[in-house]
């Protein structure tokens, strides 16, 4: 089924006159930020949405402040068209798609940096500049939409973590809600960054769902969580994986590191290790 053509706000003024009109019809806004290269993933977010508000905001900016000058910010991909008939058909009331200009106009001078705590081990250490520039453009994009919920995906879970918190210490009007990743039929994790994989290397990927599936039954088994961590290394390593980042099993809730003998619950366990030119990243509940 078709919607029709979504309609989009290029600027901030536009977005702002479109949410004061639901708001004024006494309507509730759910906003999905993301980068564009829309999958089944982010159209889930858009139904969880459509569930907890009456209208629906979806943004897409590939955000220059969150690569570092060697990743991949030239090659990810970006497609607007399909991306918008994407969103339309999932019932998204407005596509906000502002140009980096309206982002970052000439002079901007301000970031927003979550200092201590969550954001500091896993993806704060493997990619330091990461979440100063998630947190920048997501406090932009919150206050520049002013929903009553903004939603994203778990499958990038320390950044709903950071998300929250930035949101709490600013004291921003938003409920901030994750959402469950959606994975293909091996279990490995849609995301965007998958189209970067060849045949060959899609094949070998599937190895890393398998490691996690083994490390939450070997941690509810009493596995120690130290040898657990070694053996999806291990695995990972053998199923032709060139570099690990990290595997770490931590307390879902602060990111802690977790003592010795059985893990309390609540652990997740994170891994990030590339494939070839990709990185891929994912977590698993214990
Ligand atoms: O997860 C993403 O796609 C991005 O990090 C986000 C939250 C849209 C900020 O640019």
């Amino acid at each position: 089924m078709t919607n029709g053509p979504l309609p989009v706000a290029r600027t901030v003024a536009e977005l702002r006159a479109v949410v004061a009109g639901w708001r004024a019809a006494g309507e509730r806004v759910a906003m999905i930020p993301t980068m564009g290269a829309l999958h089944a993933g982010h159209l889930s977010l858009i139904a969880l949405g459509r569930q907890k508000a009456d209208r629906t905001v979806a943004s897409i900016f590939v955000n220059p402040a969150q690569f570092a000058p060697h990743e991949d910010f030239d090659a990810y991909p970006r497609g607007e068209a399909e991306d918008a008939a994407k969103l339309a058909d999932a019932g998204c009331d407005l596509l906000f798609a502002p140009g980096a200009r309206e982002m970052y106009p000439d002079g901007f001078a301000t970031t927003v940096n979550v200092a201590t705590g969550v954001s500091e081990p896993l993806e704060g250490v493997s990619r330091p500049h990461f979440f100063g520039g998630v947190a920048t453009v997501v406090a932009k994009l919150l206050i520049q939409c002013g929903p009553d919920v903004a939603i994203f995906g778990e499958k990038d879970y320390q950044q709903l973590l950071v998300i929250r918190r930035m949101a709490r210490d600013l004291d921003l009007p938003v409920e901030v809600v994750g959402g469950p990743t959606t994975r293909e039929a091996d279990g490995l994790a849609l995301s965007s960054r998958n189209a970067y994989l060849t045949a060959e290397e899609r094949k070998a990927a599937t190895a890393l769902p398998a490691a996690m599936r083994y490390a939450v039954a070997a941690l509810r088994d009493g596995g120690e969580a130290a040898d657990v961590e070694g053996a999806v290394r291990a695995s990972l390593i053998g199923a032709g994986f060139r570099q690990i980042d990290y595997v770490e099993i931590r307390d879902g809730a602060t990111l802690a590191r977790l003592g010795p003998g059985p893990v309390s619950p609540g652990a997740r366990v994170f891994v990030a290790a590339w494939l070839g030119k990709t990185r891929l990243i994912d977590n698993w509940a214990v």
